[in-house]
């Protein structure tokens, strides 16, 4: 089957997609003698979110209960992926992050998958931010290493640099673009991710991790036995260095957002993905995320020296000379 994958590739589908003013500043927007039409269409929108969120129209209806102040987002943000075939259920909540909430959810017979694992984003309101200029550095916008026509990505750079709406928007959305297109690449490169199946406004479908009614634990989660220590440790600096080698930087690893699953660990979590090269903080990223691996491990009882393994990395795949100092304090 299709699945509505981020085709990458057209900057207007991706405004369509993300229901985004085509570069307009939204004050300018206001102003034109278009506003009622504007209005007409939000109305329009409005009406297609209320079918959506009562689950009516398209026919979502889910297990899951969800609380009243999730259910709305939560619907609205799946309801695509329904539509297209990819899920067909919603069945229990794995657990609510600062920034996002994952499900489990059933796939659909028509995807051959039993089940799938959806991360919705909370929405702006609700998200504990965190302080995105530290990874934005040195960082394109995630549409813009996939053909973009210049123009059009120097509009987006420019409204993201001005903070307009438009930026708000194309900010919020990056993020979850960002983490699609990392977990794109690197599963395609044989990394211990889970496979994305496709992205939304506000979500992104994933391979799932776990069985029905248990997901995998986090690594901080579990004790490991002697004899996993050493293999495991050294599967978590392959994906390190894979990671490297594309120039990216996790950006927030550490024994939270690494599963264990039947002896294996997967990746997650991955919208602050650093580059690795024009960022100049990613000397500092990188040695904080082999860091808080080694602590993990050091506690489990295998000790590694961070700094080393760092230098390593750094010298053998980006052979810059790193800033060693940590960033301003006001970027962490
Ligand atoms: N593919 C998956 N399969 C099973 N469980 C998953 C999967 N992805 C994420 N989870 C679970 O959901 C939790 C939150 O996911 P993730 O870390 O990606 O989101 P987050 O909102 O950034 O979280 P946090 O703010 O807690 O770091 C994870 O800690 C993990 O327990
Ligand atoms: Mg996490």
């Amino acid at each position: 089957m299709t699945l509505d994958r981020f085709s990458n590739d057209e900057y207007d589908e991706y405004i369509t997609r993300f229901h985004l003013a085509d570069g307009e500043d939204v004050d300018q927007r206001r102003k034109s003698k278009t506003s009622h039409k504007t209005k007409k269409s939000d109305n329009r929108i409005i009406a297609t979110l209320a079918d959506e969120v009562s689950g009516l129209e398209g026919g979502f209806k889910i297990s899951y209960k969800p609380a009243r102040f999730e259910e709305g987002f939560l619907l609205s943000s799946l309801q695509p992926f329904y539509d297209q075939t990819l899920i067909s259920d919603v069945l229990m909540r794995v657990k609510g992050g600062k920034e996002a909430n994952v499900y489990l959810c059933q796939a659909d017979p028509a995807t051959g998958l039993d089940l799938l694992a959806a991360k919705v984003y909370r929405p702006r309101s609700m998200r504990n931010l965190r302080n995105d200029a530290l990874y934005r550095e040195g960082r394109e916008l995630a549409v813009s290493a996939s053909g973009v026509n210049r123009r059009k990505d120097d509009r987006m750079q420019r409204a993201l640099k001005k903070k307009s709406a438009f930026g708000v928007q194309i900010a919020h959305s990056s993020w979850i673009l960002h983490e699609y297109g990392a977990l794109d690449q690197l599963y395609r490169l044989g990394a211990a991710v889970p496979k994305p199946y496709a992205t939304g406004e506000n979500a992104i479908i994933l391979g799932y991790v776990g069985e029905a009614g248990r997901a995998a634990p986090t690594l901080h989660e579990v004790t490991l036995e002697t004899r996993e220590l050493q293999p495991l440790f050294q599967e978590v600096m392959r994906n390190i260095e894979l990671m490297v080698k594309s120039r990216m930087i996790h950006g927030d690893l550490s024994a939270y957002n690494i599963l264990y699953w039947q002896g294996k660990i997967t990746v997650i979590d991955f919208p602050q993905v650093a580059n690795a090269v024009n960022n100049r903080s990613a000397y500092f990223i990188l040695q904080r995320d082999i860091q808080r691996v080694c602590e993990y491990f050091a506690r489990q009882g295998l000790t590694r020296d961070p700094v080393e393994l760092t230098d390593k990395l750094w010298w053998q795949h980006v052979g810059l000379d790193p800033v060693r100092q940590p960033p301003e304090e006001d970027l962490l």
